[in-house]
Formats: C-alpha cells, structure tokens, sequence
C-alpha cells in the first residue's frame, strides 16, 4: 500500500465519521467513537498502581482526559506525572533511585503522532517531571533532546523549579544501603565495583529491598485517542545506582518510545542497554506497519534482543538473557499488547471497561536469572 492509499485507507475506515448510534462509554466522559476504532490507553505496570495520594491511577486520569477531549499526549503526560510525583515508585521522577552518587538524574521523551514533533531530556537533575521538560522540548526547541545542564538550564528558563535534591528518604536510605555492601571500603578496581555494584542491585530485589522491575523501572504510557489520535510518553529515573550520566533507551527517540500517527506506538521499560542496540520500538511500528498485530510485532523484538544477548555476564544458566526487557504497543485501530522477555510484570490498559492490570506476554519461560 503506498503511504497515500495507506493515508486514504486509515481516513476512510478509521477517521471516516462518528459510529452511528456510538454508545457512551462506561467508564469516563462519552466519548466521540469513531468508526472501527477503540480508544484505549496502554502502561507499564506502575501506570496502574500509583495515585500518588489522588483517587486515579496513570491509565484512569489519561483514558478520562482523552475521552474528554484534552490533546492526547497532554492527557498521557498528567498519567505519567502521577507517578513521577508519587514518592512510593522508586523508578521515576521524584524519590526515584539515584545514580552512584546518591543524584537522581531523569530521563523522559515524548512523541506525537498528529503533530509529528517529539522531545526528550536525558541526565535531568531537579525536576520532579522531566516528561513535561520533554514536552516543553517538542513544544519551545527546534531540537529533540537535551541533557544534564543543559537541560536543566532550559527547565529553569521555561518557569519549572529546580530543586537541589529529589531523594526522599526512602531512595536515600536505600542508595546508602547499596554504597555500603557494594563499595564498602572505597578501593575496589572500577571493573570490580561495577560487577559488585549491579550483583548487589539484584541482591537487594531478590531479597525484596527493591522491586526487582525497578532496577532498570520506568513507565511508558501510550494512547490512542477518540479522534483516532496516538501519542506516548516514557518516564524514568534510570538503572538505579547507575554511573553518572548514564543515559538509558528511555529518552532515546526509536528506543524508550517511538510513535507513528498513521501506525501506532511502543514503548518500553527494563535493562535499556539491550533495547538501545535494536531501537526496538521503532522496530515495533515498523513491524506493525507491516500488518503485524502489536502482540507480534513486539515478540519479533524480544526475539531479536535474545540474539543479539550474547555476553557470558548476560546470560543465565540456560544461555538466555539473565535480565527482563517489557514493551507496549498500540496500533491504530485499538489492538494493544504487553509483552516481556520474561513473565511476572503486568501492563496497564484502560479502555471504556475501566483501568485492569494484565499479565504480559511473554516469550521466555522461567525467570531471567535462575
Ligand atoms: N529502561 C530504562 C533504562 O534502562 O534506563
């Protein structure tokens, strides 16, 4: 199909009128359906278990606003600043796990399909929402990404507050915890103290200081709007305890997110390294451009993350990777998927049923690193 009858056949079936006779839906404002097309916003698992101390949850506040008009990359970034301001998810935003140093530096992108713009922050110290820094990128720079102080300088320059520290006292104590069995006497070469440093990270979720997800945690939430609109956003405070500057997949246009307003969107949360060397989510559209359902064409990335894993300290006792890798998928009709290396986490969808946790899918049995 050439890009134009493929323009002609997503106007005419998907974006070629209101339903007739559209119900209201249940769940949120009634929204206006249009035909063939299910509405519905996707997460990470953390998209629905935060509040934050509110009442809605990330999938809940974005499905609602969407339904009810708001832009719908607006509507994904309030879901996302839920978590990015809930102090209890230790893997964005605000108290989440701080670098080596004890600083909590952010990464976050966003990208939106209809405007075809995108932005990204990466290595952002002292703002509590680095996804409305990304957005404040796409929206006020010709550019898409900016990091550290540089990036920093923008926030402060476009009215965000710059705070000197986003610890709280639970990601302190816990990167205190982390320096003190890893780094106990301040002299171990630096390829020992990075092999002591992340087998102490896996220590600590095994024995449930930290949630293992959150090693590498991140949210991603993707949207596809009434309108027939897609945008996603992904959020993160990064590999805990890893070394400054350390930027990850997640702020990385085609890696942490990657969005076609025609197509659909992925994103992702895990070990970033792995997803950085095959830019997975823009394989992911690529994949769904194809006509691959979202579930398949997330599948065929794991697939290729699991070959491309070839490291002896990589791999577990079975050969396969000893790390977990999620991705989320949309396509423009409303088909979504979640999808991970390894079973355990769930994703989050809300549809007019109301916000649900689901198992994702995945494409190895066991765990990664028995
Ligand atoms: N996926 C998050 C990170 O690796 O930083």
């Amino acid at each position: 199909m050439t890009t134009h009858s493929r323009r002609n056949f997503v106007r005419n079936n998907l974006l070629g009128g209101f339903a007739a006779g559209a119900a209201p839906a249940a769940f949120g404002q009634a929204p206006a359906v249009l035909r063939g097309l299910r509405p519905v916003v996707i997460a990470s698992g953390n998209g629905n278990h935060f509040k934050n101390g509110g009442s809605a949850t990330c999938v809940e506040q974005a499905f609602r606003m969407m339904t009810s008009g708001a832009d719908v990359l607006d509507a994904l970034i309030a879901g996302v600043n839920i978590v990015e301001l809930d102090p209890e998810d230790n893997s964005v935003g605000y108290g989440g796990l701080p670098n080596a140093d004890g600083i909590v530096q952010l990464d976050s992108c966003c990208m939106h399909g209809p405007k075809k713009r995108a932005g990204g922050v990466a290595a952002l110290e002292g703002v509590r929402t680095p996804s409305l820094v990304a957005k404040a990128v796409m929206e006020h720079t010709d550019h898409h990404l900016l990091v550290g102080a540089g990036a920093q300088a923008f926030a402060r320059n476009m009215g965000f507050t710059i705070e000197a520290d986003l610890n709280t006292p639970k990601s302190r104590q816990l990167w205190l915890e982390w320096k003190r069995r890893s780094d106990p006497q301040h002299y171990l070469d630096p390829d020992k103290r990075a092999a002591a440093g992340f087998k102490t990270g896996l220590a600590m979720a095994a024995e449930g200081l930290i949630d293992g997800e959150h090693l590498y945690g991140t949210i991603n939430c993707n949207g596809l709007s009434p309108k027939g609109e897609i945008a996603g956003v992904t959020t993160t405070s990064g590999l805990a305890w890893k070394i400054p500057g350390r930027v990850g997949d997640s702020p990385i246009l085609g890696a942490g997110l990657y969005v076609d307003g025609l197509v659909g969107a992925a994103g992702s949360t895990g070990r970033g390294e792995a997803n950085l060397y095959g830019l997975c989510s823009f394989l992911i559209v690529e994949n769904m451009r194809r006509g691959m359902h979202p579930k398949d064409a997330a599948l065929d990335a794991l697939k290729r993350i699991k070959a491309n894993t070839v490291e002896k300290r990589l791999l577990n006792r079975r050969g396969e990777p000893n790390f977990n890798v999620n991705f989320y998928a949309i396509n423009a009709r409303g088909d979504f998927a979640g999808v991970a290396l390894y079973g355990g986490p769930t994703y989050a969808v809300c549809t007019e049923n109301g916000p649900q946790s689901r198992p994702v899918e995945a494409l190895l049995s066991g765990e990664p690193g028995a």
